[in-house]
């Protein structure tokens, strides 16, 4: 039944719909591997999250609830460049990998140079009996049944549940992580059903565009990481995304009337993010706003509650859904998008 379309056109839209019960069930496991893990983070003396992907970006996302809610340090490093920091592993170095297929030939590639210096393994993963989760001392799995399509989505979310719980039992306050992620499930269904028809038509204003620009700060900046990804990997757009601070530092020079910037708009941010939001329209951008909140520096708007830590998961559905529809607007395949593999066993 996971497998199947159902009332769904394509995979990508069902998958992203499904969210409210993926999330609810990666926060679902044994309170002892929870303890665990949690154990195993506080002891370690350095502590590497890596990805690549979408699944990068859910570690970016983690180091900021890492730092913010447990008050510890962690490195993010890509897969792909986790060779780099030989130096600093030890027996007591503790790598977490975050991956969906668990086949990803650079994270499996990163695993193994790990396990030659004796570092302990946690793997987040999606594919239950993947190669990931054979070579690793600790397995959290997801639990979001198979993702058919080639995007990220379901994933994604709950990636960073599990990440958000963990960081929330670090600072031994699991219990009011699970409340959290519980009461961003219960939104879920508003969320997508008050914006469905209002981001069909967005992508209809955007479809033309040359380029998208995401702007978030704080927690929502890997959001706009990887908002940009998910737009350009399947509508084929020209998207980046990038810290609202950062817009001054160069990228400000190619804003003009014909590059629409999407804003995402936190609680926390809301004073700088919209101060930038005001920069970008007074050199002609068309502004999206993302976020509980309209403001005139906006010229269209999603609203989308806020739920501080766990902006992350609910901030993205949006993108998702403009994705989807850029996608299907432009006449591209959703779940197939050109030149991208699901599971990338290649270095
Ligand atoms: O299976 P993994 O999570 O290890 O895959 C990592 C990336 O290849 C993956 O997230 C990719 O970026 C997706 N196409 C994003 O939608």
């Amino acid at each position: 039944e996971q497998a199947k379309l159902g009332v769904f056109d394509h995979f990508m839209i069902k998958e992203i719909n499904e969210q409210k019960f993926t999330i609810k069930r990666a926060i679902e496991h044994d309170p002892h591997l929870i303890n665990n893990i949690t154990e195993m983070i506080n002891n370690a003396f350095g502590v590497f999250l890596i990805g690549c992907g979408t699944s990068y970006y859910s570690c970016v996302s983690a180091s900021y609830l890492f730092s913010k809610v447990a008050k510890k340090h962690v490195n993010v490093i890509l897969a792909s460049e986790f060779r780099n920091y030989e130096n600093f592993l030890t027996p007591k170095t503790l790598v977490i990998a975050v991956s969906q297929s668990g086949e990803t030939a650079d994270v499996l590639d990163a695993i193994k140079f790990a396990k030659k210096h004796y570092c302990k393994i946690v793997s987040i993963v999606n594919v239950m009996g993947s190669t990931l989760t054979r070579i690793s001392d600790l397995v959290i799995l997801m639990n979001s049944g198979p993702e058919i399509c080639v995007l990220s989505t379901k994933s994604h979310t709950s990636q960073l549940a599990i990440l958000t719980l963990l960081a929330y039992s670090c600072a031994d306050r699991l219990n009011d992580g699970k409340l959290l992620i519980q009461k961003v499930c219960d939104n879920i269904d508003n969320i997508i059903h008050d914006n469905v028809e209002k981001l069909k038509h967005l992508a209809n204003r955007l479809k033309d565009s040359r380029s998208v620009f995401l702007i978030g700060r704080d927690l929502a900046y890997p959001s706009a990481l990887e908002g940009a990804l998910k737009i350009k990997e399947v509508s084929y757009i020209h998207a980046e995304g990038f810290a609202g601070g950062e817009l001054k530092h160069g990228t400000i020079a190619l804003i003009d009337e014909a590059v629409p910037v999407v804003i995402f708009c936190t609680d926390m941010t809301r004073d700088l993010i919209i101060s930038n939001a005001m920069e970008v329209k007074a050199r002609g951008a068309y502004t999206i706003g993302i976020g509980s909140r309209n403001n005139e520096a906006f010229n269209y708007f999603i609203q989308v509650p806020d739920f501080g830590d766990a902006n992350p998961i609910t901030m993205i559905i949006p993108v998702q859904i403009l994705a989807y529809y850029l996608a299907l607007q432009r006449g591209s395949d959703p779940d197939r998008p050109r030149n991208l593999a699901k599971s990338v066993t290649v270095k």
